[in-house]
């Protein structure tokens, strides 16, 4: 049985206090519920902070990002041990970090080996754009991102991590995805792969999410779909009540 998570991508959101001020808001209604897990992924700034206030939670804290390197010149940048001790989790390959800052299927598949090395649990973003939607290629881009991210992991390590479909024009825009086409690409296509690459076992052990405007009045309908293990959650989850009601609907379709 895969355990639904839900995780906020607070993205370049929140200064240290107000950081702090949400978690605050949202610990004890999130730590009444057993059944989902639930993670804040605050800006690298706010991460210890938020840990710290935090501590003794059942809610996890996840980055947004990382560096593959051990440590060196990297201006800039943020090393894998950096973040032990502070996180559980790591966002890898998010679209916005693919579309501004350049980032490769290769730079996240180092990222991955990276992050596992460090004992993070990697949530690695697949999706599809607008045009890569209506060109019909949607299935192919999904299927490319999946395997250049796994590439050299063992089952075991692939059983472990979170991968989040996000299709890319869903995210911020108001606009979801129908959630029996995301359970599709979840179940055909990343699973799918997942399946061919490995075995039939990790394919179902994997916990996928689906991303891209998701809200209070949505996320029902994303848990009912048997292959949507969660969301990983932008707008929505910058507001307590907003994030904290998802998580308990969450528990209430699936816990
Ligand atoms: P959104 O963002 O929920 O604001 O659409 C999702 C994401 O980018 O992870």
């Amino acid at each position: 049985m895969r355990k639904p998570i839900i995780a906020g991508n607070w993205k370049m959101h929140k200064t240290v206090e107000e950081a702090v001020a949400l978690v605050r808001e949202m610990r004890a209604a999130l730590d009444a519920i057993e059944t989902v897990e639930s993670v804040v992924c605050p800006p690298f700034i706010a991460i210890p902070a938020v840990a710290e206030a935090l501590r003794g939670s059942r809610v996890g804290v996840g980055a947004q990002n990382m560096f593959w390197a051990k440590e060196g010149a990297y201006t800039g940048e943020i090393a894998p041990g950096m973040l032990q001790g502070w996180c559980q989790y790591v966002i890898l390959g998010h679209s916005e970090r693919r579309q501004y800052f350049g980032e490769t299927d290769e730079g996240v598949n180092k990222k991955v080996h990276a992050a596992l090395a460090h004992g993070l649990t990697p949530i690695i973003c697949v999706g599809e754009n607008l045009e890569e939607n209506r060109a019909g290629q949607t299935d192919a881009v999904v299927r490319r991102q999946v395997v250049a991210a796994l590439a050299g992991l063992t089952a075991a390590q692939v059983a472990s991590l979170v991968i989040a479909y996000e299709p890319v024009w869903a995210i911020g825009t108001g606009l979801n995805a129908e959630p029996a086409d995301a359970n599709r690409v979840i179940g055909l296509i990343i699973r799918g792969a997942i399946a061919e690459l490995y075995d039939e076992a990790t394919a179902q052990a994997v916990r996928v999410q689906y991303g891209g405007s998701t809200n209070p009045a949505n996320i029902g309908a994303f848990m009912q779909m048997p292959d949507i293990d969660g969301a990983l959650v932008g707008g929505a989850s910058l507001k307590a009540a907003n994030f904290v009601e998802m998580v308990r609907i969450a528990a209430q379709v699936r816990g």
